[in-house]
């Protein structure tokens, strides 16, 4: 008997707990696999469900090949009304509360496949934190930009992962954008 009631009081404790995890979906689009790697260790580390944003028109190494001014990703950087296609949009977004957006920063901003992203699903509502990783740049100009053209959108600064980082600063990543997720 008294096993019983401590089992169902742990459930309670349990639901209660549960019930104010907001359904969280990690979303992001890498070129060259950084932002990939990131986003899959920020899955592990919350429990969260992972969507790649893909181009409908994948992207090659050449594509963004630093050395090579004419590839696609500077092509793209250089005519901001550009919207590249994606391959397919995520499942039942709208029971989420809490979507990441993670990039590579590309000319000190998001790469417009996130804009083709944003402009295609209704993130009206929910809490929408973008994270990156970069070579040396900061978030806060992709992110003072996106809120710009967003204004309407519930839009959280994350935080990036510069190149080369040390294991401590990878994980110091990964626990600030757990931070970022709200209490429900
Ligand atoms: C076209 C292009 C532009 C870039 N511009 C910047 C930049 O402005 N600032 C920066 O710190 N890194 C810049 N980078 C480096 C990428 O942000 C960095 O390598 C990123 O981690 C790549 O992520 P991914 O492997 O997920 O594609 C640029 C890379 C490319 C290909």
């Amino acid at each position: 008997m008294k096993k019983t009631l401590i089992l169902a009081f742990a459930a309670m404790i349990m639901a209660v707990c549960s019930a104010k995890e907001p359904k969280t979906l990690i979303t992001y689009f890498s070129a060259s696999g950084i932002t990939k790697s990131l986003s899959q260790e920020l899955a592990a580390a919350t429990g969260a469900d992972l969507f790649e944003i893909e181009g409908a028109q994948p992207y090659t190494a050449e594509d963004v090949n630093l050395g090579n001014r004419e590839a696609r990703a500077f092509k793209e950087m250089a005519d901001k009304s550009f919207r590249p296609e994606i391959k397919a949009k995520p499942e039942k977004l709208k029971s989420y509360d809490v979507v990441f957006i993670g990039f590579p920063i590309w000319g000190d901003a998001a790469p417009n496949i996130i804009n083709t992203f944003i402009e295609q699903n209704d993130l009206k509502g929910k809490t929408v934190i973008i994270f990156s990783t970069s070579g040396s740049s900061n978030l806060t100009n992709s992110y003072n930009k996106l809120k710009e053209q967003y204004p309407d959108l519930n839009l959280v600064e994350g935080t990036t992962l510069k190149r080369n980082p040390t294991p401590e600063a990878r994980q110091a990543v990964i626990d600030k954008l757990k931070e970022a997720i709200p209490a429900k």
